[in-house]
């Protein structure tokens, strides 16, 4: 079963007397095991897709299915419900708790969901041993270096054994170093022959993207191209020149919209 499928998305914002689509028409399906990367301009949409797929956001028109149920059938606690156990998020800004430690910080979706701090913690230990963090379990945010507090929230992510994580710029804020580990970490958990999780990545860094299995090309609101990296990257180089030279028109097997 596919763990994410979009039907023909569309997002569009009131501003004003100005509507502003930041998603236009996107269908896609994310099966099980894939690691997923999301590219385009500033403005492209992309952490617009990204909140839809975490049932963040709700669609102006079509259908979100995460894990195969239809997000628009859900009251506002079936919604609350399937985002926690489904979907894991790790953010550019870590997003963690500056009070507690880093195992409490791992443990807090759990708790959210009626669970003891003490039932949780030696799952959360585990987690942060998987991102290389066990002897750092006590410390709080503010002792921790930024690639350790992604490493935490990437540990958070995956608490609830969701089958999506999603990250939105998961390496705009550590070094190329760092940054290799934490793609490193998120290749492992999408390849994770034990697990059935998939990660979606937005990201700005096309070194980041050549590391993922597939590669979504936003511009515009709209789909310009899905399939792998190598060539995808290339369409997306082909934006920025003009048409005559753009790859695109030498052909090839992308799937590119319209
Ligand atoms: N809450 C909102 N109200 C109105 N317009 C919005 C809102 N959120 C996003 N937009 C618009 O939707 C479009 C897509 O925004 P989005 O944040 O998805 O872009 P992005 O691809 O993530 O860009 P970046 O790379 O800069 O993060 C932009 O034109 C943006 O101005
Ligand atoms: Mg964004």
């Amino acid at each position: 079963m596919a763990q994410l499928e979009f039907r023909s998305v569309t997002r569009e914002y009131l501003l004003g007397q100005q509507t502003v689509r930041a998603l236009d028409d996107v269908s896609l399906v994310i099966p099980e095991r894939e690691f997923v990367s999301v590219i385009g301009p500033s403005g492209a949409g992309k952490s617009t897709m990204l909140h839809l797929m975490g049932g963040l956001d709700t669609p102006t028109s079509g259908q979100v299915l995460l894990a195969g149920q239809d997000l628009a059938a859900l009251d506002d606690d079936g919604l609350s419900d399937i985002r926690r156990r489904t979907v894991g998020f790790v953010f550019q800004f870590f997003n963690l708790l500056p009070m507690l430690s880093a195992w409490e910080n791992v443990a807090v979706p759990r708790l959210l969901d009626g669970a003891s701090l003490a039932s949780v913690k030696p799952r959360a230990v585990e987690l942060l041993e998987r991102v290389g963090l066990a002897d750092r379990a006590e410390h709080r945010p503010g002792e921790l270096s930024g690639g350790q507090m992604q490493r935490v929230a990437i540990a958070r992510s995956l608490i609830m054994d969701p089958g999506v994580i999603l990250a939105d710029e998961p390496t705009g804020n550590v070094d190329s170093d760092t940054g290799r580990q934490i793609l490193d970490l998120l290749t492992g958990i999408a390849h994770d022959e034990g697990a059935r999780q998939s990660v979606v990545m937005v990201t700005h860094s096309l070194d980041a993207a050549r590391c993922t299995d597939r590669t979504l090309l936003l511009v515009d609101g709209r789909m310009r191209a899905d399939g792998p990296p190598a060539e995808v990257l290339p369409v997306f180089a082909g934006e920025a020149v003009p048409a005559a030279t753009d790859p695109v028109a030498t052909g090839g097997p992308v799937r590119s919209g319209s």
